[in-house]
């Protein structure tokens, strides 16, 4: 059902745990499975420095979750706000399209995160 590069990063997640020191924090859920997404950021001149994730999901999100931050690591707020769940599941080389929705989690909890960042640092306190 999953492809090599799906399941290599479902078993052997990248950038998997938390970050007590992040600057943000962004969440997402599923409203068709209930999963969970938290994904870490710090950020260095509006660019994202470390990025670290924690998935309560299936597979496909949780390959999602670490292909998506291996792909922003290192890319400023802008750049890494262009990447959609679409370019996630294709840098994985697809997904099965029941479990197109899984790679929603890590692409909504991103902009979760920079969102509140954006708000954060316009009122200051970030
Ligand atoms: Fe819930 Fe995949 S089934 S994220």
């Amino acid at each position: 059902m999953y492809n090599e590069r799906v399941i290599d990063h479902f078993t052997n997640p990248r950038n998997v745990g938390e970050m007590p020191e992040a600057d943000i924090v962004g969440e997402s859920g599923s409203f068709k499975c209930g999963d969970t997404m938290k994904i870490y950021l710090k950020i260095e001149k509006e660019r994202i420095s470390e990025v670290k994730f924690q998935t309560f999901g299936c597979g496909a999100a949780i390959a999602s979750s670490s292909m998506l931050t291996e792909m922003v690591k290192g890319k400023t707020l802008e750049e890494a706000q262009q990447v959609t769940n679409e370019d996630v599941a294709l840098e994985l080389g697809g997904l099965p399209p029941l479990k197109m929705h899984c790679s929603n989690l890590a692409a909504d909890a991103l902009r979760d995160a920079i969102t509140k960042y954006r708000k954060n640092t316009k009122t200051g306190s970030a």
